[in-house]
Protein backbone atom coordinates (compact mmCIF):
# COMPACT_ATOMS: atom_id res chain seq x y z
CA UNK A 1 0.00 0.00 0.00
CA UNK A 2 1.21 3.54 -0.59
CA UNK A 3 0.65 6.57 1.11
CA UNK A 4 -1.47 7.32 -1.97
CA UNK A 5 -4.42 5.45 -0.73
CA UNK A 6 -7.82 7.33 -1.19
CA UNK A 7 -8.50 6.00 2.29
CA UNK A 8 -7.05 6.92 5.58
CA UNK A 9 -7.82 3.43 6.92
CA UNK A 10 -6.45 1.54 4.02
CA UNK A 11 -3.49 -0.23 6.64
CA UNK A 12 -5.98 -1.98 8.67
CA UNK A 13 -9.22 -1.87 7.22
CA UNK A 14 -10.03 -5.51 5.04
CA UNK A 15 -12.42 -3.70 2.71
CA UNK A 16 -11.13 -2.02 -0.44
CA UNK A 17 -7.74 -4.36 0.11
CA UNK A 18 -6.74 -3.30 -3.30
CA UNK A 19 -7.71 0.08 -3.92
CA UNK A 20 -3.70 1.28 -4.61
CA UNK A 21 -3.77 -1.07 -8.19
CA UNK A 22 -5.60 0.75 -11.23
CA UNK A 23 -8.97 0.06 -11.61
CA UNK A 24 -8.13 -1.46 -14.92
CA UNK A 25 -5.30 -3.82 -13.48
CA UNK A 26 -8.33 -4.49 -11.11
CA UNK A 27 -10.41 -6.20 -13.33
CA UNK A 28 -8.02 -7.99 -14.98
CA UNK A 29 -7.00 -10.00 -11.94
CA UNK A 30 -10.94 -10.61 -11.43
CA UNK A 31 -10.68 -11.46 -15.05
CA UNK A 32 -8.10 -14.33 -14.42
CA UNK A 33 -8.97 -15.30 -11.45
CA UNK A 34 -12.46 -16.69 -12.89
CA UNK A 35 -10.34 -17.86 -15.75
CA UNK A 36 -8.19 -20.07 -13.88
CA UNK A 37 -11.28 -21.48 -11.49
CA UNK A 38 -13.30 -22.47 -14.67
CA UNK A 39 -10.05 -23.71 -16.55
CA UNK A 40 -11.37 -26.80 -16.25
CA UNK A 41 -14.46 -26.41 -18.17
CA UNK A 42 -12.48 -25.25 -21.21
CA UNK A 43 -15.15 -22.76 -22.33
CA UNK A 44 -14.12 -18.83 -22.68
CA UNK A 45 -14.43 -16.26 -20.06
CA UNK A 46 -16.39 -13.20 -21.15
CA UNK A 47 -14.79 -9.86 -20.60
CA UNK A 48 -15.75 -8.51 -17.46
CA UNK A 49 -18.34 -5.83 -17.00
CA UNK A 50 -16.41 -2.87 -15.00
CA UNK A 51 -18.50 -0.82 -12.90
CA UNK A 52 -18.80 2.74 -13.64
CA UNK A 53 -18.79 4.44 -10.06
CA UNK A 54 -15.97 3.34 -7.99
CA UNK A 55 -16.40 4.69 -5.27
CA UNK A 56 -19.67 5.86 -3.47
CA UNK A 57 -21.81 2.35 -4.62
CA UNK A 58 -22.67 0.88 -2.04
CA UNK A 59 -26.17 0.84 -0.81
CA UNK A 60 -25.74 -0.90 2.67
CA UNK A 61 -22.87 -0.78 5.26
CA UNK A 62 -22.88 -2.66 8.53
CA UNK A 63 -20.49 -1.47 11.24
CA UNK A 64 -19.90 -3.07 14.32
CA UNK A 65 -19.50 -1.79 18.07
CA UNK A 66 -17.02 -3.23 20.15
CA UNK A 67 -14.68 -2.66 23.10
CA UNK A 68 -11.09 -3.84 24.87
CA UNK A 69 -10.35 -5.18 27.86
CA UNK A 70 -9.19 -1.52 28.96
CA UNK A 71 -12.90 0.02 28.06
CA UNK A 72 -11.44 1.89 24.77
CA UNK A 73 -14.66 2.31 22.78
CA UNK A 74 -14.62 1.09 18.68
CA UNK A 75 -17.42 1.74 16.21
CA UNK A 76 -16.28 1.03 12.68
CA UNK A 77 -14.87 -2.27 10.37
CA UNK A 78 -13.33 -5.18 11.63
CA UNK A 79 -9.37 -4.81 10.78
CA UNK A 80 -7.70 -7.39 8.89
CA UNK A 81 -6.94 -10.39 9.92
CA UNK A 82 -7.68 -9.74 13.67
CA UNK A 83 -10.66 -12.10 14.41
CA UNK A 84 -12.89 -9.82 14.91
CA UNK A 85 -11.20 -6.42 16.18
CA UNK A 86 -12.75 -2.98 15.46
CA UNK A 87 -10.74 0.25 14.17
CA UNK A 88 -12.60 3.62 14.84
CA UNK A 89 -14.01 4.38 11.26
CA UNK A 90 -14.11 8.07 10.16
CA UNK A 91 -14.45 7.65 6.13
CA UNK A 92 -15.38 4.92 3.92
CA UNK A 93 -15.38 5.71 0.27
CA UNK A 94 -17.51 2.77 -0.74
CA UNK A 95 -20.46 4.39 0.62
CA UNK A 96 -22.38 7.93 0.63
CA UNK A 97 -20.40 10.36 2.58
CA UNK A 98 -23.44 10.58 5.21
CA UNK A 99 -23.03 6.77 6.01
CA UNK A 100 -19.85 8.02 7.66
CA UNK A 101 -20.98 11.27 8.96
CA UNK A 102 -23.79 9.48 10.94
CA UNK A 103 -21.85 6.18 12.12
CA UNK A 104 -19.69 9.67 13.91
CA UNK A 105 -23.58 10.98 14.87
CA UNK A 106 -23.81 7.68 16.71
CA UNK A 107 -20.55 7.57 18.03
CA UNK A 108 -21.01 10.75 19.69
CA UNK A 109 -24.25 9.27 21.14
CA UNK A 110 -22.58 6.40 22.36
CA UNK A 111 -20.01 8.38 24.67
CA UNK A 112 -22.84 10.01 26.60
CA UNK A 113 -24.19 7.07 27.33
CA UNK A 114 -22.85 4.09 30.21
CA UNK A 115 -23.92 1.37 27.30
CA UNK A 116 -21.28 -1.39 26.71
CA UNK A 117 -20.68 -2.75 23.13
CA UNK A 118 -21.64 -6.86 23.06
CA UNK A 119 -18.98 -9.20 23.43
CA UNK A 120 -19.02 -11.91 21.38
CA UNK A 121 -17.20 -14.22 23.53
CA UNK A 122 -18.14 -13.76 26.97
CA UNK A 123 -21.89 -12.13 25.46
CA UNK A 124 -22.02 -9.02 27.71
CA UNK A 125 -22.95 -6.08 26.90
CA UNK A 126 -25.52 -4.67 24.65
CA UNK A 127 -24.51 -2.58 21.33
CA UNK A 128 -24.00 -4.81 18.51
CA UNK A 129 -24.15 -3.30 15.14
CA UNK A 130 -25.22 -0.33 13.53
CA UNK A 131 -26.27 -1.08 9.65
CA UNK A 132 -26.91 1.63 7.15
CA UNK A 133 -28.40 1.61 4.09
CA UNK A 134 -30.32 3.54 1.16
CA UNK A 135 -31.63 3.80 -1.57
CA UNK A 136 -30.08 5.25 -4.89
CA UNK A 137 -32.54 6.23 -6.74
CA UNK A 138 -35.34 7.85 -4.03
CA UNK A 139 -32.44 8.84 -1.55
CA UNK A 140 -34.24 7.55 1.09
CA UNK A 141 -31.98 6.39 4.41
CA UNK A 142 -32.27 3.24 6.55
CA UNK A 143 -30.81 3.48 9.83
CA UNK A 144 -30.84 0.00 12.59
CA UNK A 145 -29.07 -0.44 15.35
CA UNK A 146 -28.75 -4.14 16.66
CA UNK A 147 -28.47 -4.85 20.56
CA UNK A 148 -28.59 -7.92 22.53
CA UNK A 149 -31.56 -9.29 23.42
CA UNK A 150 -29.89 -10.54 26.52
CA UNK A 151 -32.21 -8.38 29.69
CA UNK A 152 -29.30 -8.23 32.11
CA UNK A 153 -28.09 -5.54 29.38
CA UNK A 154 -30.71 -3.50 28.63
CA UNK A 155 -31.34 -0.40 26.51
CA UNK A 156 -33.97 1.90 27.46
CA UNK A 157 -36.79 4.04 26.02
CA UNK A 158 -34.78 7.30 27.01
CA UNK A 159 -31.44 5.39 25.34
CA UNK A 160 -33.57 4.78 21.93
CA UNK A 161 -34.91 8.45 21.78
CA UNK A 162 -31.18 10.00 22.04
CA UNK A 163 -30.34 7.41 19.36
CA UNK A 164 -33.17 8.85 17.37
CA UNK A 165 -32.32 12.16 17.95
CA UNK A 166 -28.46 11.93 17.67
CA UNK A 167 -28.83 10.55 14.11
CA UNK A 168 -30.36 13.88 13.48
CA UNK A 169 -32.92 12.95 10.42
CA UNK A 170 -35.94 12.82 10.74
CA UNK A 171 -36.96 11.72 7.09
CA UNK A 172 -34.63 8.12 8.06
CA UNK A 173 -36.73 4.99 8.35
CA UNK A 174 -35.14 3.75 11.82
CA UNK A 175 -35.05 0.67 13.54
CA UNK A 176 -33.78 -1.41 16.27
CA UNK A 177 -33.07 -4.64 15.94
CA UNK A 178 -32.84 -7.06 18.79
CA UNK A 179 -30.60 -10.56 18.47
CA UNK A 180 -31.67 -12.84 21.18
CA UNK A 181 -28.84 -16.14 21.53
CA UNK A 182 -29.87 -18.60 23.86
CA UNK A 183 -27.64 -21.69 24.13
CA UNK A 184 -28.87 -24.22 22.26
CA UNK A 185 -31.87 -22.45 20.91
CA UNK A 186 -31.37 -20.96 17.04
CA UNK A 187 -30.77 -17.39 17.20
CA UNK A 188 -34.06 -14.89 17.10
CA UNK A 189 -34.43 -11.69 15.48
CA UNK A 190 -36.85 -9.06 16.27
CA UNK A 191 -37.46 -5.91 14.51
CA UNK A 192 -38.78 -2.32 16.36
CA UNK A 193 -39.54 0.54 14.28
CA UNK A 194 -38.73 3.55 15.85
CA UNK A 195 -39.25 6.78 13.55
CA UNK A 196 -39.55 7.34 10.11
CA UNK A 197 -41.48 5.14 7.11
CA UNK A 198 -40.95 1.37 8.09
CA UNK A 199 -38.99 0.54 4.52
CA UNK A 200 -37.28 2.48 1.34
CA UNK A 201 -37.95 2.25 -1.82
CA UNK A 202 -35.26 1.35 -4.78
CA UNK A 203 -35.56 1.62 -8.42
CA UNK A 204 -33.96 -0.11 -11.52
CA UNK A 205 -34.83 -0.51 -15.09
CA UNK A 206 -33.98 -3.65 -16.54
CA UNK A 207 -34.31 -4.04 -20.50
CA UNK A 208 -36.35 -0.62 -20.84
CA UNK A 209 -38.45 -2.17 -18.15
CA UNK A 210 -39.03 0.22 -14.98
CA UNK A 211 -39.63 -1.67 -11.43
CA UNK A 212 -39.84 -0.35 -7.65
CA UNK A 213 -39.00 -2.67 -4.81
CA UNK A 214 -39.68 -2.15 -1.15
CA UNK A 215 -36.92 -2.73 0.96
CA UNK A 216 -37.44 -3.90 4.33
CA UNK A 217 -34.34 -3.52 6.81
CA UNK A 218 -33.20 -6.51 6.78
CA UNK A 219 -34.28 -8.11 3.46
CA UNK A 220 -31.54 -8.38 0.57
CA UNK A 221 -30.96 -6.25 -2.24
CA UNK A 222 -28.01 -6.36 -3.86
CA UNK A 223 -25.36 -3.77 -2.70
CA UNK A 224 -24.38 -1.90 -5.91
CA UNK A 225 -27.76 -0.94 -7.30
CA UNK A 226 -26.28 0.32 -10.62
CA UNK A 227 -24.45 -2.86 -11.25
CA UNK A 228 -27.27 -5.01 -10.13
CA UNK A 229 -29.50 -3.39 -12.79
CA UNK A 230 -26.84 -4.16 -15.21
CA UNK A 231 -26.88 -7.89 -14.12
CA UNK A 232 -30.07 -7.94 -14.20
CA UNK A 233 -29.53 -6.87 -17.90
CA UNK A 234 -26.83 -9.69 -18.68
CA UNK A 235 -29.26 -12.06 -17.10
CA UNK A 236 -31.66 -11.80 -19.32
CA UNK A 237 -29.92 -11.25 -22.23
CA UNK A 238 -27.94 -14.30 -21.53
CA UNK A 239 -30.81 -17.23 -21.20
CA UNK A 240 -33.74 -18.20 -23.41
CA UNK A 241 -37.13 -16.11 -22.50
CA UNK A 242 -40.81 -17.01 -24.11
CA UNK A 243 -44.43 -16.58 -22.87
CA UNK A 244 -44.32 -20.54 -22.55
CA UNK A 245 -41.25 -20.35 -20.39
CA UNK A 246 -41.68 -21.47 -16.73
CA UNK A 247 -38.87 -19.77 -14.50
CA UNK A 248 -38.05 -20.58 -10.80
CA UNK A 249 -36.09 -17.94 -9.02
CA UNK A 250 -33.94 -19.91 -6.01
CA UNK A 251 -33.26 -17.47 -3.26
CA UNK A 252 -35.05 -14.73 -4.51
CA UNK A 253 -34.68 -12.43 -1.80
CA UNK A 254 -36.90 -9.64 -3.03
CA UNK A 255 -37.39 -11.53 -6.35
CA UNK A 256 -35.88 -9.04 -7.92
CA UNK A 257 -34.43 -11.32 -10.73
CA UNK A 258 -37.64 -12.95 -11.01
CA UNK A 259 -39.56 -9.98 -11.22
CA UNK A 260 -37.45 -8.52 -14.00
CA UNK A 261 -38.20 -11.52 -15.87
CA UNK A 262 -41.93 -11.98 -15.60
CA UNK A 263 -42.92 -9.63 -18.10
CA UNK A 264 -41.34 -11.83 -20.32
CA UNK A 265 -42.16 -15.60 -19.26
CA UNK A 266 -45.35 -17.77 -18.53
CA UNK A 267 -44.81 -17.51 -14.99
CA UNK A 268 -42.13 -17.35 -11.90
CA UNK A 269 -41.90 -19.44 -9.22
CA UNK A 270 -39.73 -18.19 -6.43
CA UNK A 271 -38.27 -19.49 -2.77
CA UNK A 272 -36.60 -17.43 -0.02
CA UNK A 273 -35.96 -18.34 3.29
CA UNK A 274 -36.30 -15.13 5.21
CA UNK A 275 -40.07 -14.18 5.75
CA UNK A 276 -39.14 -10.35 5.35
CA UNK A 277 -37.99 -10.57 2.01
CA UNK A 278 -40.86 -12.80 1.34
CA UNK A 279 -43.17 -10.14 2.44
CA UNK A 280 -41.60 -7.36 0.22
CA UNK A 281 -41.15 -9.75 -2.74
CA UNK A 282 -45.43 -10.05 -2.57
CA UNK A 283 -45.40 -6.02 -1.90
CA UNK A 284 -42.79 -5.71 -4.58
CA UNK A 285 -44.87 -7.81 -6.98
CA UNK A 286 -48.55 -6.00 -6.31
CA UNK A 287 -46.63 -2.65 -6.53
CA UNK A 288 -45.46 -3.16 -10.39
CA UNK A 289 -48.56 -5.15 -11.20
CA UNK A 290 -46.80 -8.40 -11.57
CA UNK A 291 -49.76 -11.05 -11.25
CA UNK A 292 -47.70 -14.53 -12.89
CA UNK A 293 -45.08 -14.76 -9.63
CA UNK A 294 -45.94 -16.90 -6.92
CA UNK A 295 -43.51 -16.63 -4.29
CA UNK A 296 -42.93 -19.25 -1.66
CA UNK A 297 -41.45 -19.23 2.07
CA UNK A 298 -38.27 -21.64 3.00
CA UNK A 299 -35.40 -23.71 2.52
CA UNK A 300 -34.72 -24.07 -1.12
CA UNK A 301 -33.82 -27.64 -0.34
CA UNK A 302 -37.25 -28.84 1.65
CA UNK A 303 -39.55 -26.82 -0.18
CA UNK A 304 -38.17 -28.93 -3.67
CA UNK A 305 -38.01 -32.03 -1.95
CA UNK A 306 -41.93 -31.47 -0.32
CA UNK A 307 -43.72 -31.17 -3.72
CA UNK A 308 -43.56 -32.48 -6.79
CA UNK A 309 -43.56 -30.03 -9.72
CA UNK A 310 -43.61 -29.94 -13.50
CA UNK A 311 -39.92 -29.59 -15.04
CA UNK A 312 -38.48 -25.80 -15.10
CA UNK A 313 -37.52 -24.63 -18.29
CA UNK A 314 -35.35 -21.85 -16.28
CA UNK A 315 -34.33 -22.28 -12.82
CA UNK A 316 -32.03 -19.25 -11.73
CA UNK A 317 -29.68 -19.80 -8.61
CA UNK A 318 -28.38 -16.68 -6.29
CA UNK A 319 -27.60 -18.79 -3.55
CA UNK A 320 -25.42 -16.66 -0.57
CA UNK A 321 -21.58 -17.58 -0.51
CA UNK A 322 -21.22 -20.55 0.45
CA UNK A 323 -23.11 -21.72 -2.50
CA UNK A 324 -25.78 -24.96 -2.64
CA UNK A 325 -26.15 -27.25 0.15
CA UNK A 326 -26.43 -31.12 -0.54
CA UNK A 327 -30.07 -31.51 -0.61
CA UNK A 328 -30.59 -28.23 -2.93
CA UNK A 329 -28.10 -29.89 -5.51
CA UNK A 330 -29.81 -33.01 -5.46
CA UNK A 331 -33.10 -31.53 -5.81
CA UNK A 332 -31.65 -29.02 -8.75
CA UNK A 333 -30.74 -32.88 -9.82
CA UNK A 334 -33.90 -33.80 -9.83
CA UNK A 335 -35.95 -31.07 -11.35
CA UNK A 336 -33.54 -31.04 -14.44
CA UNK A 337 -34.39 -27.50 -15.75
CA UNK A 338 -33.29 -26.88 -19.51
CA UNK A 339 -31.44 -24.33 -18.60
CA UNK A 340 -29.37 -22.78 -14.85
CA UNK A 341 -28.75 -19.22 -14.73
CA UNK A 342 -26.17 -19.10 -11.87
CA UNK A 343 -25.54 -16.18 -10.51
CA UNK A 344 -22.93 -16.33 -7.60
CA UNK A 345 -21.03 -13.84 -5.30
CA UNK A 346 -18.25 -15.90 -4.79
CA UNK A 347 -17.10 -17.97 -8.27
CA UNK A 348 -15.21 -20.42 -5.76
CA UNK A 349 -18.40 -22.40 -4.69
CA UNK A 350 -20.16 -21.93 -8.17
CA UNK A 351 -17.36 -23.66 -9.55
CA UNK A 352 -17.99 -26.61 -7.03
CA UNK A 353 -21.26 -26.83 -7.36
CA UNK A 354 -21.43 -26.57 -10.94
CA UNK A 355 -18.62 -29.53 -11.35
CA UNK A 356 -21.17 -31.65 -8.98
CA UNK A 357 -24.20 -31.06 -11.43
CA UNK A 358 -23.94 -34.19 -13.70
CA UNK A 359 -25.92 -33.46 -17.20
CA UNK A 360 -24.99 -29.96 -17.86
CA UNK A 361 -22.38 -27.67 -20.38
CA UNK A 362 -22.13 -24.34 -19.93
CA UNK A 363 -22.98 -22.14 -21.90
CA UNK A 364 -21.75 -18.69 -21.42
CA UNK A 365 -19.74 -17.21 -17.93
CA UNK A 366 -19.68 -13.60 -17.41
CA UNK A 367 -17.98 -11.86 -15.04
CA UNK A 368 -19.90 -8.44 -13.62
CA UNK A 369 -17.56 -6.17 -10.97
CA UNK A 370 -19.87 -4.96 -8.73
CA UNK A 371 -17.22 -4.18 -5.97
CA UNK A 372 -14.44 -2.46 -6.84
CA UNK A 373 -11.20 -1.98 -4.81
CA UNK A 374 -12.21 -5.07 -3.27
CA UNK A 375 -11.61 -8.61 -3.72
CA UNK A 376 -14.98 -9.90 -4.63
CA UNK A 377 -16.65 -10.60 -7.82
CA UNK A 378 -19.61 -11.19 -9.11
CA UNK A 379 -20.19 -14.27 -11.84
CA UNK A 380 -22.67 -15.56 -13.98
CA UNK A 381 -23.05 -18.93 -15.36
CA UNK A 382 -25.66 -20.02 -17.93
CA UNK A 383 -25.86 -24.04 -17.85
CA UNK A 384 -27.98 -26.32 -20.48
CA UNK A 385 -29.11 -29.52 -19.90
CA UNK A 386 -27.40 -31.79 -22.44
CA UNK A 387 -30.30 -34.15 -23.06
C1 LIG B 1 -27.25 -13.56 -2.66
S1 LIG B 1 -28.86 -13.32 -2.03
C2 LIG B 1 -29.75 -13.27 -3.56
C3 LIG B 1 -30.99 -12.43 -3.59
C4 LIG B 1 -31.62 -12.12 -4.92
N1 LIG B 1 -31.46 -13.13 -5.91
C5 LIG B 1 -31.21 -10.76 -5.44
O1 LIG B 1 -30.58 -10.66 -6.50
O2 LIG B 1 -31.51 -9.76 -4.77
C6 LIG B 1 -29.19 -14.87 -1.35
C7 LIG B 1 -30.58 -15.00 -0.74
O3 LIG B 1 -30.76 -16.37 -0.35
C8 LIG B 1 -31.51 -16.43 0.84
N2 LIG B 1 -31.25 -17.76 1.42
C9 LIG B 1 -30.16 -18.17 2.15
N3 LIG B 1 -30.25 -19.49 2.41
C10 LIG B 1 -31.40 -19.93 1.86
C11 LIG B 1 -32.04 -21.20 1.78
N4 LIG B 1 -31.48 -22.28 2.33
N5 LIG B 1 -33.21 -21.30 1.12
C12 LIG B 1 -33.79 -20.19 0.57
N6 LIG B 1 -33.23 -18.96 0.58
C13 LIG B 1 -32.05 -18.83 1.22
C14 LIG B 1 -31.00 -15.23 1.64
O4 LIG B 1 -31.95 -14.85 2.62
C15 LIG B 1 -30.81 -14.17 0.52
O5 LIG B 1 -31.99 -13.41 0.37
Amino acid sequence: MTNCSKCLHVLECGGCSVQDIAYAIQLEQKQALVASLFAPFNVPVRPIIPCKNVWHYRNKMEFSFSQNKAGDRFLGLIIKSSRGKVFNLQECHLASPWFSHTLLQVRKWWDETSLRAFNFRSGEGVLRNLTLRESKRTAQRLIMLTVSGDPNYPIHRSQLTSFVEAVGDPSASIFLRVQQCIKGQPTQFYELHLSGPDHITEELEVLGQPFTFKISPTSFFQPNTVQAENLYTEALKLVNLSKETHVWDLYCGTATIGMSMAPHVRKVTAIELNPHAVFDAKANAEANNITNIEIICGDVGKVLKGASFETPDLVILDPPRMGLDPLALEMLQTLLPKQILYISCNPETQAKNITALKGYAIQTIQPVDQFPHTRHIENIVVLTRLL
